[in-house]
């Protein structure tokens, strides 16, 4: 079946990205998926997780091929207490070659907190909605915006990789639905400050193949295709077809947490990311190329739900027997 899908590969001139050819469109032949379980995943657990937990969810991420992983936020202690051994864990972890293990940081303090405990990619976080800005990150989105630019040129000197995240991008919790042009501008002034990937997020997982296409009608015209991700939660069940949509345009960068695992301490009721578990299944079907083992990312799946003393959220997870 790969093979088969494979002779249909073409040159997608735009991106110059191998594109597969499929009934539905083009998508692309290879995927990176940004595991963020061991952050987006574990932030809005209510019991702090153990330090030594984190490290093996991590060390058998890296270990099961995800290329890039997400490992913990340098944020404020008080706000997120569950993120408050970020120091310990990218020092601890062990770092497999050619993986990336970005942190989360929102101001100044955060970067040169990360900086001096090792990290070599970094994300700065905003949103296209002011309410959420103001909760989550405690500032207006102009404010969060001249906050940022610090970060981006501290880093850029130091050649520290700077990914840039919009929540909020389909709804928001407090403002109801959000214009897909308030994105654009921010996907624009991300790009102009640095970034070189911008991951959409919708927070709450409200986006459907409907508004995805809207909302990345209007983003593609701001941005190249390869200098988007997508970032989906699965809270009404749409974070795969919400995917495949991305990928019919051209994404090839897909943020999921294993088991499903997740959710923001600041957008209450929303459920995780898409699992890794379900993602990998549907591009390993799709012929398409993820370098991840599913049969070890299942193994880490049920291994940090057992941790967590609860049931994977992943449907192939829970279905996954091993022959
Ligand atoms: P603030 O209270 O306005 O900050 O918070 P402040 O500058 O007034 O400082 C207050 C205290 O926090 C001070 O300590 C600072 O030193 C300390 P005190 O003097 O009271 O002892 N502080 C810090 N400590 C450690 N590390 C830091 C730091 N900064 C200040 N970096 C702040 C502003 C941004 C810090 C706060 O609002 C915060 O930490 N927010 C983070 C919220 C968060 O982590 N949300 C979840 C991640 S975003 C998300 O999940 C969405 C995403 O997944 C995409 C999607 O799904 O849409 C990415
Ligand atoms: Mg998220």
């Amino acid at each position: 079946m790969i093979q088969l899908l494979k002779k249909f590969c073409t040159i997608n001139l735009k991106s110059s990205r191998k594109c597969c050819t499929l009934m539905s469109g083009s998508i692309p032949c290879d995927v990176r998926i940004v595991e963020v379980g061991p952050r987006d995943g574990l932030q809005n657990e209510k019991q702090i997780v153990p330090t030594s937990v984190k490290i093996n969810l991590i060390n058998g991420l890296s270990a099961a091929g995800l290329k890039t992983i997400e490992v913990t936020s340098f944020v404020s202690p008080k706000w997120v207490p569950q993120m408050s051994d970020n120091s310990e864990i990218l020092k601890n972890i062990i770092k497999y070659p050619g993986v990336s293990y970005p942190v989360l940081t929102p101001n100044l303090k955060g970067f040169e907190a990360a900086v001096c405990a090792g990290a070599e990619e970094i994300s700065i976080f905003g949103a296209a909605s002011e309410s959420f800005s103001k909760k989550n990150i405690n500032c207006t989105v102009t404010q969060s915006i001249d906050n940022f630019r610090p970060i981006l040129k501290a880093a850029l000197e130091k050649k520290i990789k700077v990914r840039g995240y919009i929540s909020t991008v389909v709804g928001c919790p407090y403002e109801g639905p959000i214009s897909p042009i308030k994105v654009a501008k921010i996907v624009e002034k991300f790009l102009d400050m640095g970034c070189y990937e911008i991951s959409l997020g919708d927070t709450i997982g409200v986006g459907t193949p409907g508004s995805i296409k809207k909302l990345l009608d209007v983003v593609l015209k701001a941005a190249d295709v390869d200098q988007i991700a997508v970032h989906y939660h699965d809270t009404y069940g749409q974070a795969l077809p919400n995917i495949l949509k991305s990928l019919e345009y051209g994404i090839s960068v897909v943020d999921a947490s294993v088991s499903g695992l997740g959710g923001c301490p600041y957008a209450k009721g929303a459920s995780g990311n898409a699992a890794t578990e379900d993602v990998v299944y549907m591009l390993n079907g799709m012929g398409v190329e993820t370098g991840v083992d599913i049969e070890k990312l299942i193994d880490v799946g049920r291994y940090i739900c057992h941790e967590l003393h609860r049931n994977s959220d992943s449907k192939v997870n829970r279905a996954y027997k091993k022959i």
